[in-house]
């Protein structure tokens, strides 16, 4: 009898079906359709219907091959020594099962060396008499192809053997393209129409299958050794050591760990301090460091277990459309946002993304009932990547973009260069509701959450932040869910607010471009309400870095009845409207290091330097990973390519006299 229902059977084919495509794609092709995250979910989930349903697997499953055949075009080798793949951990707890079995064979006493797990091409390469004879790639651990021609062309592999060598030695290793020379890759590929590569590793992996070697010697690849067979050492930390002997280069960061909380520790360290080098990786390799304890516990069918993989958690994630709703924000902006079938994605749970637009969701054609790749990368908010449309429901519809607001029932309008949809409707609740969460936000008053808002704008009347100041204890008292006590506080922020600083206040207007810090640069040049309404469009735009567009938007803001009819009522609820130009000292830039480089337009290096100082910022003269930021102007150079590959902030001129507030 089959314990499987037809679902659970289609699930199995077309997981099957999509993943053969996938690694077509990714292996063959080079040219993957998904990230590897994304086909390691579905892996997964393949794997964990197959144990559930035994009866399902199948010879063909991808989960039932070891890796992927060799392209055509390459003359295929047999390994001297076959290449291994490794088992994944993806947690703590997986590393902590692989240690406990561990421990059980071969008793507490077990060494671990970690290193990186570098996200290149895994390559065999094979020296006899000291010399390169052959280089391979892994293909399906037994027979790779023939690339001898190619890898020579990479610098760090070394040709000839350095101090006592064996006969014969069969290095293991990883070829990879560092980060900056993918970006320096791309960018030629896209000046001269060619496709672009997806990620560093498939540009390696397709530069390797270059059937002429000149190609692969102009891109700069590199490679790490981290395995030998037929070597001297009796563990894994000598024989890296060794292999530098040897002349090969061997990733610095490697530590010999006593037991599996100093792996821990590794691991997490490298979690975040990974993103600061040079190259990808994707984990940590965690390796039984003595070679006799590794040959007590041997292989499994398919991996060494002495070793594992530690996968540092993916930043990207399948999950499905339950829901597309609009969001009305107080720019009357109206913003699509999937709700989410709630997934775990690094550390987090993830129910709701952005689709930015109505052009975004159009392109991507998402529906309900899609699914779909949520990334949540860094700090910024999850959105939507990508539609698996074979994973589609059948009898799902197009998503029709709202012609009304759905707040207030207005036509939305959307002008001719915008990609933004707005509703017009200045009085609309949403927009009303935006325009105080945002005042209260810039002044700093506590203790008006959104919730708050929402019945002040329903059932108070406030239709405009001066509103909010000729509310009293009582009233608010009255509202739901608030005592005397939070009411009393309320008004006590908001009293403290009408001294706020005049660039607070005017950031809080809400006035179209106008953030934070370019408020700051205004309200110094213009120190009132006054001042700043009656200025010129050319006076504001010859400020730093202004240009018409700002200063367009300021004059617009100030040139409307509405608008002066707030400051009027603001002014005579007692909130101040001017302030003295800020001190001409400050800590803002406390703890950020800056690398100028280039010429600047106005100012000279030193008196730069002398801005960021005056700040409380520090100068450096390289690049690092711990560089806040890149002050570049004219003819940056090496830098700034650098300062790209680290992700490191580049600024220009304009952009650092924001930062600091022109002060
Ligand atoms: S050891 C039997 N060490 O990760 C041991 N692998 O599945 C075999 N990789 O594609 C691998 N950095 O090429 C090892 N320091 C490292 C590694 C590493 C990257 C790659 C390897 C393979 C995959 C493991």
């Amino acid at each position: 009898m089959s314990t499987f229902t037809p679902e659970v059977e289609a699930r199995v084919l077309t997981l099957r079906t999509l993943l053969h495509r996938w690694g077509y794609a990714y292996y063959v092709l080079d040219d993957p359709e998904v990230s590897d995250a994304v086909y390691d979910q579905h892996y997964q989930e393949l794997k964990d219907l197959e144990a559930q349903h035994p009866e399902l697997l199948a010879p063909d499953s991808p989960t039932q091959r070891v890796g992927d055949r060799p392209a055509a075009g390459f003359v295929s080798v047999t390994h001297r020594v076959p290449l291994y793949s490794l088992e994944n951990a993806f947690g703590y707890a997986d590393l902590e099962k692989w240690g406990e079995r561990l421990v059980k064979e071969i008793g507490p006493d077990i060494e671990f060396v970690c290193e990186l797990k570098i996200d290149g091409s895994a390559t065999a390469l094979s020296y006899k008499d000291g010399a390169l004879e052959q280089g391979a790639t892994r293909g399906d651990g037994n027979v790779g192809e023939e690339i001898t021609q190619n890898l020579r062309t990479v610098r760090s592999i070394p040709l000839k053997l350095q101090s006592q060598y064996p006969v014969l030695l069969e290095v293991r290793g990883e070829t990879f393209m560092p980060k900056d020379e993918f970006l320096r890759l791309n960018h030629q590929r896209q000046a001269a129409g060619e496709k672009l590569f997806a990620n560093p590793r498939n540009a390696c992996a397709g530069t390797l299958r270059q059937l002429d070697s000149k190609m692969v010697a102009a891109r700069r690849l590199h490679f790490f050794a981290y395995a030998a067979h037929f070597a001297t050492s009796q563990t894994q930390a000598e024989l890296l050591n060794e292999l530098e002997d040897y002349g090969f280069h061997v990733n610095p960061h490697r530590q010999l760990c006593a037991d599996l909380e100093q792996v821990r520790l590794f691991c997490d360290h490298w979690e975040k301090a990974r993103h600061t080098l040079a190259y990808d990786t994707d984990g940590v390799v965690v390796k039984v460091n003595s070679f006799a304890h590794q040959r007590e516990v041997g292989f499994t069918s398919k991996f060494p277990r002495w070793a594992i993989a530690f996968k540092y958690p993916a930043e990207e994630k399948t999950t499905i459309v339950e829901a597309i709703s609009i969001q009305v924000g107080r720019t009357g902006a109206l913003t699509p946002v999937a709700e989410l079938q709630p997934v775990l994605i690094a550390g987090s749970t993830v129910s709701r993304a952005t689709l930015h637009n109505q052009d975004r969701i159009r392109d991507l054609d998402v529906r309900v009932g899609d699914s779909v790749v949520v990334r949540k990368a860094g700090e910024i908010i999850p959105e939507i990547v990508q539609v698996i449309a074979d994973l589609r429901p059948v009898q799902t519809v197009a998503y029709q973009f709202p012609e009304c607001c759905p707040e207030c029932g207005t036509a939305v309008v959307r002008l001719p260069k915008e990609a933004v949809t707005r509703c017009p409707n200045v009085q609309c609740p949403a927009l009303i509701r935006g325009r105080i969460a945002h005042w209260c936000a810039a002044l700093e008053i506590d203790g008006i959450g959104d919730k708050l808002i929402a019945q002040l704008v329903a059932t108070q009347g406030v239709k405009s932040v001066a509103d909010l100041y000729a509310l009293d204890i009582e009233q608010l008292g009255a509202l739901e869910r608030m005592g005397k006590r939070s009411a009393t506080k309320i008004v006590e922020q908001l009293e403290r607010s009408k001294t706020q600083s005049w660039s607070r206040v005017l950031y809080g207007l809400g006035i179209r471009h106008i953030g934070s810090s370019i408020s700051t640069v205004l309200a110094r040049a213009f120190p009132g309400a006054n001042l700043l309404g009656e200025a010129t469009l050319e006076k504001i735009a010859a400020l730093y870095g202004f240009g018409t567009e700002l200063a367009q938007s300021v004059v617009d803001w100030f040139a409307n009845p509405s608008n002066r009819e707030l400051l009027a009522q603001l002014e005579a609820r007692g909130v101040q409207l001017a302030g003295a130009a800020e001190a001409a000292h400050s800590d803002i830039l406390a703890g950020k290091t800056f690398v100028i480089t280039g010429t600047l337009p106005t100012l000279s290096r030193e008196a730069c330097t002398e801005l960021i100082e005056r700040n409380g910022g520090k100068v450096t003269s390289s690049v690092t990973g711990r560089t806040s930021y890149l002050v570049a102007g004219e003819k940056a150079g090496s830098k700034l390519s650098r300062a790209e590959t680290l992700k490191v902030k580049v600024l220009s001129e304009a952009q650092l006299y924001m930062l600091v507030g022109a002060r």
